[in-house]
């Protein structure tokens, strides 16, 4: 679904991504791990465009996307839901409108675009009690659901989180952790979920990615990842133990 060939960026003489190749498979969920400042949402906004590679090509189930102008970007973008780290929802519309956003006529009449809304926010367990509150009704939690309902509501096949549970309690968490377990087995969405939580990769994660200094520092399923001698991807397995311990 996504395949990444040869990809260097550079900013202001900075390698950012060097020679990175990797890809995900269809209904596949990958976990992209790294610190701080790696290139992990420099990698997502490949996939919709945002940026381009300086060398290399990045692919979306065959099409080039590194090659498209904008206008020819818009098709994929449909197919590549992102979610963002806070719940980017619009203040002012109500749970309906914002759900709605993306279903725009003449594809969605009104009455079809209320009941994908209501569709929506049933995935992300979400009654229809909510359709006309507005964001600043809704719990922190609520709202990022809201906020997945409305990347979901298009039906994409490809779904791109940055940091979906950094910052969250671990009850959101374990809620947005399942979301994407069940988005993924459910519906058979494609994940690509840039993160620096890897107790969350462990549990979800059919294989995992970790990304240091724009290249590949380990790449396997999570038990693999577990064996990997690598300092740093000791680092973040023993942070996730000891985030377990102390809860
Ligand atoms: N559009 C840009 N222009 C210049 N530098 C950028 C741009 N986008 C990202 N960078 C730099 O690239 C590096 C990686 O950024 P990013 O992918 O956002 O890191 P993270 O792994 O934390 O998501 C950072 O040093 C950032 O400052
Ligand atoms: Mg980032």
């Amino acid at each position: 679904m996504i395949r990444f060939e040869g990809v260097t960026k550079a900013f202001g003489g900075r390698k950012i991504l060097d020679d990175f190749s990797f890809e995900v498979g269809k209904g596949e969920i990958l976990f992209l791990l790294g610190k701080s400042g790696m290139g992990k949402s420099v990698t997502l906004k490949h996939i919709v465009g945002l940026l381009k590679p300086d060398w290399g090509r990045v692919f979306v189930d065959d099409i080039e996307v590194s090659c498209l102008d904008e206008a020819r970007l818009g098709p994929v973008r449909r197919k590549c839901g992102m979610v963002f780290q806070h719940p980017a929802l619009l203040d002012s519309l109500t749970v309906r409108e914002n759900v709605a956003f993306g279903l725009r006529a003449p594809e969605w009449t009104e009455a079809r675009a209320l009941e994908r809304v209501r569709e929506t926010l049933g995935l992300v367990h979400l009654g229809p009690e909510l359709l006309d509150r507005l964001p600043a009704e809704l719990s922190y939690g609520m709202q990022k659901r809201v906020s997945l309902a409305r990347t979901l509501a298009p039906g994409p096949d490809t779904l791109l989180f940055d940091e979906p549970t950094t910052g969250l309690d671990p009850i959101t968490t374990t809620a947005v952790n399942a979301l994407i377990h069940d988005l993924s087995r459910n519906l058979h969405v494609t994940s690509l979920v840039v993160s620096h939580d890897m107790e969350s990769a462990l549990k979800l994660a059919d294989r995992i990615l970790v990304l240091d200094q724009g290249r590949i520092l380990a790449l396997g399923t999570p038990q693999d990842i577990e064996r990997s001698p690598e300092p740093l991807v000791q680092d973040f397995l023993s942070e996730a133990l000891e985030r377990r311990r102390t809860r």
